[in-house]
């Protein structure tokens, strides 16, 4: 009896580990240098096919060996880059990739394909080897920009459907966890969302793209609590607003890290404030090619030091911020 139940106590650890975000290498006082370094693609913002070049890239995600992966939407392919390479070579390609996702276990990334109207998630290993494994059929989504994938369960961010959803992977079925009343302005709507966060406690931070804000949806409940921008889904440029926002991350102090796409800017947020504490990058707050410039963000990243990386979509480009932790 008595080891059965350290057994099943070691199962349940084992699980609390894998599902445990990675503890934060920066503190309340980092900074990050605004001007960023491009890691992956062109500084100039040139576009192409080659195995050093993005076209219209979208999301990305690190591993724990800070191997990156990148959706290279346009160039139809899965880029993995292996830690510092500025060249990477494509582990999937014929479809279209818009969101991905680590796998709990990190031996596998989750993509969201699409040819025509074929939209899919998809499995597949980290190399690249032993091809592709449909997860998610055909007609259960319509569009997925972010998806995150926690123990046998996939989060899908339904940006069509306003809604985001949660698929069972053990029993091919989803719950609707947000929205999912068709598209509109108050708590219980989203409007064409397109990223989404899910911390420990299965709490979902949405960015309510259309509605220019970001939502909580705590586990369990059917409203969403605006955590960020106005909850009126008013766009501006101010320090407490967002313009069509595409990516949100949260750290374990529950401060907020956005990609503000349509003001070209990286906010960061601290939790239950009402204004962001500081524009990271894209301060200028218009579109454009220098260091300190940014062409609609679409993805965000922390790498294992705490520098923060951003796919810099318009401009072909991933963007390294470097972390300054010299105040902690
Ligand atoms: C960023 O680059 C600009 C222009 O070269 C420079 O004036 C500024 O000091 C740099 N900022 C930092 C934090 O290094
Ligand atoms: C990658 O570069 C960082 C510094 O930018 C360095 O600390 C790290 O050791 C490098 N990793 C590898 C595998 O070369
Ligand atoms: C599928 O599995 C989930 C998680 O165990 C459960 O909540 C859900 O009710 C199941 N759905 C069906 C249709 O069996």
């Amino acid at each position: 009896m008595i080891a059965e139940w350290i057994k099943i106590r070691i199962l349940s650890l084992n699980i609390i580990l894998a599902i445990t975000t990675r503890p934060d290498p920066t503190c309340l006082l980092s900074t990050w240098n605004d001007n960023g370094t491009t890691i992956v693609g062109s500084q100039d913002g040139i576009h192409g096919g080659s195995l050093n070049l993005l076209y219209n890239p979208r999301d990305l995600v690190i591993d724990n060996n800070n191997d990156i992966y990148i959706s290279d939407t346009l160039n139809r392919r899965l880029m993995r880059y292996i830690s510092n390479a500025t060249e990477g070579y494509p582990i999937f390609n014929g479809f279209s990739i818009r969101g991905i996702a680590l796998s709990p276990d990190e031996q596998a990334i989750y993509l969201s394909t699409f040819i025509l109207n074929i939209e899919r998630i998809e499995r597949i290993n980290k190399n690249g080897l032993g091809g592709s494994t449909v997860i998610v059929p055909l007609e259960v989504f319509s569009v997925c920009y972010s998806l995150v994938v926690r123990l046998e369960n996939t989060y899908i961010c339904d940006t069509n459907n306003h809604r985001v959803i949660l698929w069972f992977n053990t029993n091919s079925s989803f719950d609707v966890v947000a929205g999912g009343n068709g598209w509109g302005t108050d708590s219980e709507h989203l409007q064409s969302p397109e990223g989404i966060f899910v911390d420990d406690d299965q709490n979902i931070y949405i960015t309510d793209t259309r509605n220019h804000r970001i939502q909580l949806w705590k586990k369990g409940t059917s409203q969403g609590i605006t955590v960020a921008g106005s909850s009126l889904a008013l766009a501006g440029p101010g320090l407490g607003e967002l313009r069509s926002p595409t990516a949100v991350i949260v750290d374990s102090r529950g401060t907020m890290f956005i990609a503000d796409a349509g003001n070209h800017r990286i906010l960061q947020w601290f939790k239950d404030e009402t204004q962001a504490s500081a524009i990271l990058v894209g301060s200028t707050g218009t579109l454009g090619l220098n260091p300190n410039q940014l062409n609609k963000p679409t993805s965000l990243k922390f790498d294992s030091e705490g520098n923060l990386l951003v796919v810099d979509s318009e401009n072909n480009r991933v963007q390294k911020y470097f972390v300054d932790n010299s105040q902690c």
